[in-house]
């Protein structure tokens, strides 16, 4: 079975469907924090999906958990990803992310399972100091959100050496979009991410989306990001698996389309989805905000054979209906 960690939440979901699709049993392992029950149950009638309530903080919850299943790789997404809250909070992120991931690796040697693939992030580079960014730039986070998930790559790399446990780390950029068939979707309680934003003042009424900053030096003054869709990255997991067990080697890859799109962009692509204007103001910019971050992908083009198929349209059409079909569920 595949143990999926955090399969519970947005990404790991999307995940777990695509894991289904290629023939897999899986675990989730989520402790429901920032998950949701309903996504699992979703998620079971799609294929054979078992759930295990427990925190990767216990280390008694994960000995648990690979006592009962006989566990051929992880894949990790279980952790706090709110960059501003890290800051104010940093050791909730470096307790939870950082050491219980320790406490996963420790379970996995202890259990001898030696693969997995984990959920990185283009935070750890921290401000670009070029474009695309490859996987050779330089890592310097430029906050503790982005260095709890760097602390982990080190730690992978210093597992393999130790114990030959051998780790993909996907470094993704912007994720958005949602499941075509709308089952699932983007479920922040909290929701912070450029594109469920904008939908809400569609859906919301009163609400108005507000652009952080129209004065970066980028050709229309808004934020330039990467914005790969969930579903294409999915699709990375299951490769970087078969990548595993194919080559037995660890290795890092960036996941984005290479295609920057600025603020004001994906605003627009949000007003022709919903074939409506949108109310929009700008407002001062967010701190820790870096003017332009997209990927340079060539490596996981050629090792891995994970190309983008979807587009920021097709992205945020899906994220559309999804947040039509949970605003009608209300
Ligand atoms: N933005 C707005 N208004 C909003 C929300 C976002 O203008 O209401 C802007 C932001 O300022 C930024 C862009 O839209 O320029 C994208 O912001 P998101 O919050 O959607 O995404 P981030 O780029 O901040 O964060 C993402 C992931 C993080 C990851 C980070 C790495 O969500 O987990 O990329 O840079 F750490």
């Amino acid at each position: 079975m595949i143990l999926i960690t955090g399969g519970a939440g947005y990404i790991g979901s999307h995940t777990v469907i695509n894991f289904i699709n290629a023939g897999y049993d899986i675990v989730i392992f989520d402790n429901l924090e920032t998950g949701h029950i309903e996504t699992v149950k979703t998620l079971q009638t799609l294929g054979n999906v078992v759930f295990e309530q427990g925190n990767l903080r216990n280390a008694e919850d994960l000995e648990k958990v690979f006592s009962k299943y006989e566990i051929e790789a992880v894949i990790h997404f279980a952790a706090y990803s709110l960059v501003g809250e890290s800051v104010s909070s940093p050791a909730k992120y470096y307790r939870n992310n950082s050491f219980g991931t320790l406490n996963l690796l420790d379970t996995m040697v202890k259990h001898n399972v030696k693969k997995i693939v984990f959920s990185s992030t283009c935070a750890t580079y921290g401000e670009p100091e070029y474009t695309p960014i490859d996987e050779k730039h330089a890592q310097n986070p430029i906050n503790p959100y982005g260095m709890s998930k760097l602390f982990i790559e080190k730690m992978m790399n210093d597992y393999d050496n130790a114990y030959g446990l051998k780790s993909i780390k996907l470094r993704y950029f912007n994720v958005a979009g949602a499941d075509s068939e709308c089952r699932i979707g983007e479920w922040h309680d909290v929701e912070t991410h450029l594109i469920p934003n904008i939908l809400k003042s569609v859906l919301y009424k009163g609400q108005t989306f507000k652009i952080f900053g129209n004065d970066y030096p980028t050709p229309d003054g808004t934020c330039i990001r990467d914005y790969v869709n969930v579903e294409d990255l999915a699709k990375a997991h299951w490769l970087a698996v078969e990548y595993l067990n194919k080559e037995n080697k660890s290795d890092v890859f960036n996941i984005g389309t290479e295609t920057g799109d600025s603020v004001q962009k994906v605003f627009e692509v949000c007003e022709k989805v919903v074939n409506k204007k949108i109310p929009v103001e700008v407002v001062e910019r967010r701190a820790g905000d870096p003017a332009i971050l997209y990927a340079n992908s060539t490596k996981a083009n050629s090792v891995l054979g994970w190309y983008p198929e979807k587009t920021l349209y097709d992205s945020v059409l899906s994220a559309y209906n999804w947040e039509c079909k949970r605003f009608e569920d209300k």
